[in-house]
């Protein structure tokens, strides 16, 4: 048994009743006996401590010490140099994984991990773990001990992940998988407003974006969330991004895949704001009824960027015709904000629908924008662009 994940699900069996670890998004291979034990286990029927200790190799008498959630200081954890036991070891690192939890974690509980615990867990990836005899055993306590460090340095430090989004009004969560963050790769991680933006158009996707059967363009799509979405509620649409964020990108629509009507014409292709030239969709001479934008703003380019992607593609002959756009107000982009608001008015679209709410990214939380804007000639109520925020 070389899975750390198993030792976690059995970690979760031992402390049944007692505390809660979500593992909900955490990948798991298990063997046949772990399967069984965590099946007892959601069915509510205790699973003896022996039987767990057998399946594990465990001794049957776990030293309390290691799996005890008390441990409050690092000198209770197993010292080195005691040459504790791949178990102990092990029972130890599990006991303290971080999972990201549903929609940024804001509900999630897990145990808290005592003081010095990041300085123990890197001695354990600095020790040479001589007397730990099998060399798979000493890569996944390295593996573990490191993964329990980057946990705790923040999101853009964290490891690869798969993520479980939960939007309302949909049967079943979204998976989304985030490779490790590179430094100016922002779409390989899911941002605050995708989830706003998603919850929204899921509880009145009807009243938002009429069913014509026109494909939706998505701008800036990073991990897919906003558009899986709209695929799973039937649109036609056509996520973008980055050429560098596309693989990533097509991995959780390959992901979603079951969700999505096989008929239904949902896509991903490159569209670079700066040279859109380049694309498919503009060599196809493509105009779409509805775009639809996630928190797409973060440089003083991009405003002007945006502004002539949109004259491009959007079909302004058409009544229906409309920006929707979702972004968190970040009080350090507030120019590019008011930028972006005039730049928009300049290509003849205006604010008809606008809206404020609290939600949460990993960073914390966050007040976000709503806006659909459409071309001026259609609507009869103009907001003031110097009263949006
Ligand atoms: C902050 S992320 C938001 C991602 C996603 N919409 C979300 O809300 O989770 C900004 C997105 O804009 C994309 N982006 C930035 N510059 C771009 C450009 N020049 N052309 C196309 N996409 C771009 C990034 O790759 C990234 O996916």
């Amino acid at each position: 048994m070389r899975n750390e994940t198993a030792y976690l699900r059995i970690y979760n069996t031992l402390m049944q009743g007692q505390r809660i670890i979500k593992l909900s998004s955490v990948p798991m291979t298990v063997s046949p006996a772990i399967s069984e034990l965590s099946s007892a286990s959601n069915s509510g029927v205790s699973t003896p401590l022996t039987s767990i200790s057998s399946v594990l190799s465990l001794p049957a008498q776990i030293p309390s010490r290691v799996f005890s959630p008390l441990i409050t200081h690092a000198l209770d954890l197993p010292s080195l140099r005691s040459r504790p036991s791949t178990q102990e070891l092990l029972a130890v690192l599990v006991t303290y994984a971080r999972s990201q939890g549903k929609n940024f974690g804001g509900d999630e509980e897990y145990i808290p991990a005592p003081t010095g615990f990041v300085d123990w867990a890197t001695r354990v990836v600095g020790s040479g773990l001589e007397w730990i005899e099998d060399e798979d055993d000493r890569e996944l306590i390295w593996d573990s001990a490191s993964t329990r460090i980057a946990e705790r340095c923040g999101r853009t430090a964290a490891p690869s992940m798969e993520r479980e989004f939960e939007v309302e009004g949909l049967d079943a969560s979204i998976i989304l998988y985030e490779p490790s963050l590179t430094a100016d790769s922002l779409g390989l991680k899911t941002w605050g407003s995708s989830l706003l933006l998603a919850n929204r158009i899921c509880e009145c996707h009807r009243g938002l974006i009429p069913p014509s059967g026109r494909r939706v363009l998505e701008l800036g799509s990073g991990t897919g969330l906003v558009g899986i979405v709209l695929g799973i509620l039937g649109y036609p649409v056509l996520l973008t991004d980055l050429s560098e964020i596309l693989p990533n990108l097509k991995r959780n629509m390959e992901r979603n895949k079951d969700r999505l009507s096989e008929s239904l014409d949902v896509n991903v292709e490159e569209l670079n704001w700066m040279d859109f030239e380049s694309s498919e969709a503009y060599r196809r001479h493509d105009k779409f009824e509805t775009i639809v934008l996630s928190d797409p703003i973060y440089s003083s380019e991009h405003p002007q960027m945006l502004a002539n992607v949109i004259i491009q593609f959007l079909e302004y002959d058409n009544p229906q015709a409309q920006v929707m756009l979702q972004l968190p107000l970040r009080a350090k982009f507030a120019d590019i904000r008011a930028d972006l608001w005039h730049k928009l008015r300049d290509i003849g679209l205006s604010p008809t629908r606008q809206d404020q709410e609290r939600g949460r990214d990993d960073f914390g939380e966050e007040t976000y924008f709503w806006s659909v804007w459409r071309p001026r000639e259609y609507i009869d109520i103009h907001i003031d662009i110097d009263s949006l925020p």
